[in-house]
């Protein structure tokens, strides 16, 4: 099969889980857009849910689907949100941010009840960090002695460009500094220090925050959750 069947396989399971009533988490990502053109159709033939979207990407492809959408200051519990992800290692920590959408991904996680995370099973990592930069968002000023700080860390840092030329700039007007380890050995630890850097935002790390991995594989689905973590 091909990566995208594999994708479209892993998202469109997703929206088993979604019931009449939720408040549901919206992932930004290629792979969670099959869940939202799935949802989209669900809703269309009566499902009562409201979205909350991650990123302006998704808001907009939420609109075209007719998902209606709420806010987290007006149901600031989610029910469930379903997220891609970019990598995933055997305790469901992951990296994410791609797509530049981490931080807002990480706030409507946290305040999820239950996350699912839908991937292809290329994402599925013995550790983070090996093929995969990881993506750290920081604000615009001083973003050059940040750079320095977190090179620090042990890792090269590019910030991220739009076609080589114009850098990134995420929903929250910040930049998106892309660190390039080896391996992330110390995930957990990583994630709280590199928080303490002054001029970061957020990390693209996200550790105990996933509930449940839905891989599309050759052989079909596989499910990773708390269970299967040894
Ligand atoms: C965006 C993300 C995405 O979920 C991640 O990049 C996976 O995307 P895709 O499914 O397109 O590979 O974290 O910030």
């Amino acid at each position: 099969m091909e990566r995208e069947e594999l994708k479209k396989l892993a998202g469109e399971k997703a929206v088993e889980h979604i019931e009449d009533g939720m408040i549901v988490g919206l992932g930004t990502g290629s792979t969670v857009e099959y869940t939202l053109r799935k949802l989209g159709t669900l809703v269309r033939d009566g499902l009562k849910i409201k979205g909350i979207p991650t990123s302006i990407h998704t808001q907009r492809i939420a609109k075209e689907e007719k998902i209606p959408l709420t806010t987290l200051e007006e149901n600031p519990v989610i029910d469930i949100t379903i997220d891609g992800a970019d990598e995933v290692d055997s305790d469901i920590n992951l990296i994410k941010g791609g797509g530049g959408a981490l931080l807002r991904e990480k706030v409507i996680a946290f305040n999820s009840k239950k996350v699912i995370i839908v991937i292809d099973d290329s994402k599925v990592v013995k550790a983070l960090g090996i093929d995969f930069p990881l993506p750290v968002e920081v604000v615009k000023f001083g973003w050059t002695s940040t750079k320095k700080t977190l090179e620090d860390f042990g890792c090269n840092v590019e910030l991220r460009k739009i076609m080589g030329e114009e850098p990134f700039i995420t929903d929250n007007s910040n930049y998106i500094l892309d660190c390039e380890f080896e391996r992330i050995a110390e995930p957990e630890q990583l994630e709280i220090d590199m928080n303490n850097t002054p001029g970061v935002v957020e990390n693209g790390l996200f550790i105990g925050l996933v509930d449940e991995v839905i891989v599309g594989g050759k052989q079909g689905i596989l499910t990773l959750d708390k269970e299967s973590v040894v």
